[in-house]
C-alpha cells in the first residue's frame, strides 16, 4: 500500500551528562529509521512533545512523507505524551491537505523495560487513538469561507506486534479510543454552540438525538415538571429567562442488568448546563461575557460521558441529570436578598445571582438521589476562583469520601487529564450560613471561593459518596496546542468514563 504520510515517533535522550544524544525513533522497522536517522544527526529536531520534522521521498521507504514526532523526555515516556503525539501529527498533516495517514505504534529495541512499562499496549493504543480523534476538529463552524479538511482515516500501524495477544490489546486500545475521542469531541462540539443556538431547549434536543443514536433512554422536562417537583432552586435561576429551562434525565442499563445484585451501585452524573449566564441581576461586566456560553460545559461533559458509556457497556447502572437554564437578568429574575426552597426543602438566601451553578446543581444533586442514584459526580464551570487557585493546567476536584476519590484518581493514568483534590471539610460550613435561611449561596468573604461553593453542593448530597469536579479554569482554551485546536477541551469526559467504568469490574 502507498501511505501518503507515515508519522513515526521519537524521543529525546539528552540528559545533563549527554546533553547532545541523538533522539530515539521509536520504531521497530530498520527502514523507517534507517531514513530517519541521518537527519536526526543534524541535530535540530530535539523531539519535545509535539515537535513535528517532515521528510520528503524518504529512502527506501514505500510512504511517500515520513513525518518524525517528537514525545519529549525518554524518561517521562507514558501514554499521555502519544496522545499528544498523535494530536501533533493529525494537526501537521490536515492543514497540508493530507486526508489519510498512518501511524506508527511506538514500539522500540533502543527502550528499556522500565520505558516499555510505562507504556501498555492498551493504554498506548487507545491514547493515540483519542489523540488522533481529538486532534481533527477545528471550531470553525460558523465561517463562510471555512474548509473541510477532516481527517478521513488514520492506519495505525504495528510492526513489530506479531503476537497475536499484542494484537489483541492494540485492537481494544484502538476501539477504545475511538469511542472515548468521539465522545469528548460531542462535548466539545455542544459547547462551542453559541448562546443563541444551544438554549436549554436545544440542549435538550441535542441530548435526546444523541441517545437515539446510541441506544439510550432519555427524558427532557420543562418549567411544569421542574415547579411540579419542586425544584425551586433550579427554577429560580430559570425565571428571568424567557428561554424555558430544560431538565434532562438519561438512563444506561447494563445488558442483563436484572442480573445485578441487590445494592449494586447506581452512579448519578450530574452536570451544570447553564447555557449562557450573564449573571442575572448581579450582572457580570461585559468584558469577556461572551465566554460565558461555555458554562453548560459540565453538562456537556455528562452527556458525551453517557454516550461513551452507552458504546462501552460497562456493567453499572448509570442516570444522567442535565440541570440547563438561561441566567439572564429580567422582571422576573430572581434577585439578591430572595429566599427560596430547594427541592430537598433546603432554604437558600440568594447573595448573588451570579452564583448559580450551585443553585441549579443542588436541585439536580437532590433529584438524582431521589431517583437512586448511591454516587453521585457533578461537573460544572462552577467559579472563576478555581482558575485563580489552579490554573489552567489542573482541575479542581472535591469529595466528601476518600475512598470515591481515590478511585476517581486512579483512573486520571489512563485519562491523561489533570485534576487536583481541594478540601471541602465541614470547618469550612460556617462560610455559608445565612442571618435568614438555612444556607446562603455565596462564601462570606472572596477567600476560597472554590471551595464554599463546594461547602454548598455538599449541602445536597448528605451521606452519599459525591465528587464534585470544578472545570471553570479548563474547559476552555484560548490557546491553540500543537495536538488540539484552540476552544473548547472537553475536559471531564475521559475521566468521568473511567470513573464509572471502575464500577462495572468486581462485585458489590
Ligand atoms: N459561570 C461562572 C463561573 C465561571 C467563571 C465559569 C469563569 C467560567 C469562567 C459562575 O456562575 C460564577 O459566576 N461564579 C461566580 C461566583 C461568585 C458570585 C461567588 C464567580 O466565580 O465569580
Ligand atoms: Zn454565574
Ligand atoms: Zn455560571
Amino acid at each position: 500500500m502507498q501511505t501518503p504520510l507515515l508519522a513515526v515517533f521519537a524521543v529525546d535522550l539528552a540528559t545533563g551528562n549527554d546533553a547532545d544524544a541523538m533522539p530515539a525513533l521509536l520504531t521497530a522497522s530498520d527502514g523507517v529509521a534507517g531514513a530517519a536517522e541521518r537527519f536526526l544527526r543534524g541535530g535540530e529536531f530535539k523531539a519535545a512533545v509535539g515537535e513535528t520534522m517532515l521528510l520528503h521521498s524518504p529512502g527506501g521507504l514505500k510512504a511517500e512523507r515520513l513525518l518524525v514526532v517528537g514525545l519529549g523526555k525518554a524518561k517521562k515516556l507514558n501514554p499521555d505524551q502519544v496522545r499528544k503525539g498523535a494530536g501533533a501529527a493529525v494537526r501537521f498533516a490536515k492543514p497540508r491537505g493530507f486526508r489519510e495517514m498512518a501511524i506508527a505504534f511506538p514500539e522500540d529495541k533502543a527502550l528499556s523495560d522500565e520505558q516499555l512499562a510505562e507504556l501498555p499496549c492498551d493504554l498506548t493504543a487507545r491514547a493515540l487513538v483519542e489523540g488522533a480523534e481529538l486532534a481533527d476538529p477545528d471550531y470553525d463552524t460558523y465561517k463562510s469561507d471555512r474548509k473541510d479538511r477532516s481527517m478521513v482515516a488514520v492506519t495505525v500501524v504495528a510492526a513489530a506486534a506479531a503476537e497475536r495477544s499484542v494484537q489483541e490489546e492494540i485492537r481494544s486500545g484502538f476501539g477504545e479510543g475511538q469511542m472515548v475521542g468521539a465522545a469528548q469531541n460531542f462535548t466539545r462540539s455542544l459547547v462551542n454552540e453559541p448562546g443563541n443556538v444551544l438554549t436549554p431547549t436545544a440542549l435538550g434536543e441535542r441530548a435526546r438525538a444523541m441517545c437515539a443514536e446510541v441506544g439510550l433512554r432519555c427524558e427532557v422536562h420543562s418549567t411544569e415538571r421542574i415547579k411540579e417537583l419542586k425544584m425551586g432552586a433550579l427554577w429560580a435561576v430559570a425565571q428571568g429567562s424567557e428561554e424555558p429551562p430544560a431538565l434532562i434525565v438519561i438512563r444506561y442499563e447494563p445488558e442483563g442488568g436484572a442480573g445485578l445484585k441487590d445494592g449494586a451501585p447506581v452512579l448519578g452524573l450530574v452536570g451544570k448546563g447553564i447555557t449562557f449566564d450573564t449573571g442575572g441581576i448581579s450582572i457580570k461586566p461585559a468584558d469577556g461575557m461572551e465566554k460565558m456560553k461555555y458554562d453548560m460545559a459540565g453538562a456537556g461533559a455528562m452527556l458525551g460521558a453517557m454516550r461513551a458509556i452507552a458504546q462501552m457497556k460497562p456493567k453499572v447502572r448509570v442516570i444522567a441529570v442535565i440541570c440547563s437554564a438561561e441566567n439572564m437578568p429580567d422582571g422576573r429574575a430572581f434577585k439578591p436578598g430572595d429566599v427560596v426552597t430547594a427541592m430537598s426543602g433546603k432554604t437558600i438566601e440568594v447573595v448573588n445571582t451570579d452564583a448559580e451553578g450551585r443553585m441549579v446543581l443542588a436541585d439536580g444533586l437532590h433529584y438524582a438521589k431521589t431517583l437512586g442514584c448511591t454516587h453521585l459526580i457533578n461537573a460544572a464551570t462552577l467559579t472563576g476562583a478555581i482558575g485563580v487557585a489552579l490554573g489552567r493546567l489542573n482541575a479542581g476536584m472535591f469529595s466528601n469520601d476518600d475512598a470515591t476519590a481515590a478511585r476517581f484518581e486512579g483512573g486520571l493514568k489512563a485519562s491523561g487529564e489533570k485534576f487536583w483534590r481541594l478540601p471541602c471539610t465541614d470547618d469550612y460550613a460556617d462560610q455559608i450560613k445565612s442571618p435568614i435561611a438555612d444556607i446562603q449561596n455565596t462564601g462570606t468573604t472572596r477567600y476560597g471561593g472554590s471551595i464554599t461553593a463546594a461547602m454548598f453542593l455538599k449541602e445536597f448530597v448528605g451521606e452519599t459518596p459525591w465528587i464534585h469536579l470544578d472545570i471553570a479554569g479548563t474547559a476552555w482554551d484560548d490557546d491553540a496546542k500543537p495536538w488540539m485546536a484552540k476552544g473548547p477541551t472537553g475536559i471531564g469526559v475521559r475521566s468521568i468514563v473511567e470513573w464509572v467504568r471502575g464500577y462495572g469490574v468486581g462485585s458489590f
